[in-house]
């Protein structure tokens, strides 16, 4: 397993191209394809649903799909994103009425279950399931939005969840979402990310692979 993965977040992608642009950034060194589904509702913007995740794999995009619910409720939506060919699934805590539900309903999908903590959004929903996680996503903006400036604060929170992880003894992955780019990368693995997700800092540049490459240099550093 690769210590560092790179998901390019789709948000910023040209959805006219959606297909081509997904199989572009992976040939160019993407490892997981970060989707975005926002509700209008649980935050303000629309984005796209199960549909759009069945078309990519129709496509014969085989890489994971890394499946972001920024919506409320969160289970209905479960089951139809994983029957749609999703790998991972997250949800933010304080949109689920019952957590350990959510999460169990992932599993039984047959997805990884991840948790989202937005820049305010207190760790203690980690307290008691930890044994359900395979990734806590730390967003370093609100959500909503690609294109927005990382928060620096939350680098301590990345580095709260990396002690949660070692005191648990579980190989839990972390991921941040928002404004990441080559110029911070490094400093937001040092605090203990290893998934990184990145949609402007790579969909606005014409060679993917040159901001990959230069990502993944920062990281070997
Ligand atoms: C924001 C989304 C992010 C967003 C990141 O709500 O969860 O995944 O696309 O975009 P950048 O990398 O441009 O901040
Ligand atoms: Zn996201």
């Amino acid at each position: 397993m690769k210590p560092y993965w790179i998901a390019p977040s789709i948000l910023s992608a040209d959805f006219a191209r959606l297909g081509e642009e997904v199989e572009n950034v992976l040939n160019a060194g993407a490892d997981v394809v970060h989707f975005d589904v926002m509700d209008n509702h649980y935050v303000p913007n629309l984005t796209f649903g199960p549909m759009i995740c069945e078309a990519l794999r129709n496509y014969g995009i085989k890489a994971p799909i890394d499946v972001h619910l920024m919506v409320k409720p969160v289970d209905d939506l479960i089951s139809k994103f994983a029957d749609a060919g999703a790998s991972f699934i997250s949800f933010h805590p304080e949109a689920s009425e019952h957590i350990d539900r959510s999460l169990q309903l992932i599993l039984d999908a047959g997805c990884q279950p991840g948790l989202v903590f937005n820049p305010a959004t207190p760790l203690h929903y980690l307290d008691h399931v930890m044994d359900k996680l395979h990734h806590i996503l730390i967003m370093s903006v609100n959500p909503g939005f690609g294109g927005q400036a990382f928060i620096p604060s939350t680098l301590d929170k990345v580095r709260a969840v990396k002690q949660r992880i070692n005191e648990s003894g579980r190989d839990i992955r972390i991921e941040i979402d928002g404004g990441v780019k080559v110029d911070n990368i490094r400093a937001i693995a040092e605090a203990g990310a290893d998934m990184f997700v990145a949609g402007s800092a790579i969909f606005s540049q014409p060679d993917y692979r040159r901001v990959i490459d230069d990502m993944r240099a920062e990281l070997s550093c």
